[in-house]
């Protein structure tokens, strides 16, 4: 008894050692611009997740997006053609929904499903990208736009051309666990473990 207790508390501090070492990196898909056309890119934000002190998200994984000028929140109906635009450079989070994204001059394209793996750069402005892409809305979608002051760019190193794959995002998954050696009893209501947003 003594001794599984002592097993079980030295394996609660290896697993907060390793959480507190390897927090991933967030990355993100970016609508942005090369050779004056929309592109798009999986970019990496140069520091990796943190657990927060802030009061209020119980110690939860963030990572820093920057001083964002004015936010907007947008509904857009279900199978909505967004058209052919240019984005000033902002943040999108979408919240919900289903979104395709498409370039004119190119055959990447980017799926965004709202929630958790939902944030989206997009800042492929007139000036520099003479295209622009195209949104098409497959579901009811909830966006957060959240512009950047003075047309910034967040700092970041591209990780691939084209939208962030599988792999780019999976670090993800493990943000929001519960970080324990017996959980059972942490179980939410249909068996699974809380699925907790976390806040941007
Ligand atoms: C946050 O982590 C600290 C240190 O592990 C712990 O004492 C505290 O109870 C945690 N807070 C919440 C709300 O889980
Ligand atoms: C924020 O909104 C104000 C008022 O509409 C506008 O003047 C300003 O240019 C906006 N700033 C950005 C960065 O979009
Ligand atoms: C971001 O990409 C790196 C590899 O470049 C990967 O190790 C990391 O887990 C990714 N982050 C997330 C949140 O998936």
């Amino acid at each position: 008894m003594q001794l599984h207790h002592s097993l079980s508390l030295a394996l609660s501090i290896l697993r907060m050692a390793v959480r507190a070492t390897s927090l991933p990196y967030l990355n993100v898909t970016a609508v942005t611009h090369a050779g004056g056309e929309s592109v798009l890119q999986c970019w990496q934000l140069p520091s990796p997740f943190a657990v927060s002190a802030s009061p209020g998200v119980a110690n939860g994984s963030y990572a820093f997006l920057g001083a964002v000028a004015n936010a907007t929140l947008t509904v857009i109906p279900a199978r909505s053609e967004g058209g052919r635009h240019y984005a000033q450079p902002q943040w999108v989070h979408f919240v919900t929904g289903l979104a395709h994204i498409t370039l004119p001059t190119a055959s990447d394209a980017a799926w965004i499903r709202g929630g958790k793996y939902g944030l989206l750069w997009a800042g492929d402005t007139p000036d520099r990208s003479r295209g622009g892409h195209s949104t098409y809305y497959w579901e009811e979608s909830v966006t957060l736009a959240l512009m950047m002051p003075d047309g910034e760019e967040p700092a970041h190193r591209v990780v691939r051309q084209g939208a962030c794959l599988l792999e780019d995002l999976v670090g993800m998954a493990g943000l929001g666990v519960r970080d324990c050696v017996e959980c059972d009893d942490l179980k939410g209501p249909q068996g699974g473990y809380g699925q907790v947003n976390t806040p941007i």
